[in-house]
């Protein structure tokens, strides 16, 4: 009895002496396709708000659907954050996410409802960026590329680097949109030239544009905002918005369907859609549009209003069919052709 008394007693002072309120409690499994360095940042401000215990993973988009798929029979995720648009889409309709209309609906952008509303309910857009490519000032200073047909000079050979777009959404992003930009089979015949080119396909998105600050290749295809990190930085890195025109990305967030932790992934998912957790983006040098009306776009972000955006279609670029076939062909075509 005594002990029993003692026992509450002493949980009493340490519920006394514990800092702020916790206002949940438990974990969260946390799927990450964003920066490492924001994917952090988001986790350890969720962490310090609600005393929930986040346990973060990042990994690429089309890698996080790929192990959603694996996990299907026993999900271990909560929430996938971050990442591009199209894996999220499909994984909604493959049925791997949860259908939530997020009270913090009424405070976003047009572009991120429809992400939400393509996918019945089942993901959200969280942020957009443009894709393009940034290159390295010290190594090529003369006639630089401002087009994605400059990308084809002889000039370039092994020295570009883009992503696998089987891992990474930002390579996806990147095939979708020259079939968009050139109609298909033009853009599998641009995308076999850029392949004498392209000394790597690298696993994570960003990859390219960190070897090409380092001067470990000239060019690095991208999303214009990861170009910019890496300026920011002091990277002697140039961003091009090609001339062509481009694609881009609504980055989303999801729910994972039978996770162990649903109601912290609901708390989680309100809040990673408000202005101030959005706004986290800058402090961790991620410079993407947020979703937020509210949220202040970073003064570093590409302008997307003068970008030469093309009409992107989400829902038949994010169908499974149709991702899984593009994929294919990419393999078949790219991936494995010899160099
Ligand atoms: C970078 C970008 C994000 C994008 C992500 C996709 O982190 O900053 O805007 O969503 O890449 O990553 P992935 O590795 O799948 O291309």
């Amino acid at each position: 009895m005594n002990k029993i008394i003692l026992t509450a007693a002493a949980t009493a002072v340490l519920a006394a002496a514990a800092p702020a309120p916790a206002l949940a409690q438990g974990e969260l499994v946390f799927y990450c396709s964003a920066e490492e360095n924001w994917c952090r940042t988001m986790s350890e401000a969720f962490q310090r708000e609600t005393g929930v215990n986040v346990l973060m993973t990042r990994r690429s988009s089309g890698e996080t659907f790929a192990q959603l798929m694996a996990e299907a029979g026993q999900p271990r995720g909560d929430v996938w954050w971050g990442g591009t648009g199209d894996p999220h889409l499909q994984a909604a309709q493959e049925g791997l996410t949860v259908e939530y209309r997020s009270p913090m609906l009424d405070e976003l952008q047009d572009w991120a409802v429809r992400q939400a509303e393509t996918s019945g309910f089942r993901t959200v857009g969280i942020y957009a960026g443009a894709l393009g490519f940034g290159y390295n000032s010290d190594l090529v200073d003369e006639n630089p590329p401002s087009c994605w047909a400059d990308l084809l000079d002889e000039r370039f050979r092994d020295d570009i680097q883009v992503a696998n777009p089987n891992s990474s959404g930002t390579a996806y992003t990147m095939l979708a949109t020259f079939v968009q930009l050139f109609g298909e089979d033009e853009a599998f015949a641009f995308m076999a030239d850029l392949h004498a080119n392209v000394s790597q396909y690298t696993q994570s998105g960003s990859a390219p544009i960190r070897a090409a600050a380092t001067g470990e290749t000239a060019i690095g295809i991208v999303f214009m905002h990861d170009a910019v990190a890496q300026a920011v930085q002091g990277a002697p890195i140039v961003t091009v918005a090609p001339c062509e025109g481009t694609g881009y990305e609504v980055g989303s967030m999801s729910l994972i369907e039978g996770g162990p932790n649903p109601d912290n992934a609901r708390a989680f998912y309100d809040w990673a859609l408000t202005a101030a957790a959005q706004e986290l983006g800058a402090q961790a040098n991620s410079f993407q549009v947020p979703s937020n009306r509210n949220a202040a776009t970073p003064e570093q972000a590409p302008n997307l209003d003068q970008i030469r955006l093309i009409d992107y279609d989400f829902a038949r670029f994010g169908s499974s069919e149709e991702r899984s076939r593009l994929l294919a062909r990419w393999d078949a075509e790219i991936g494995s052709a010899p160099r």
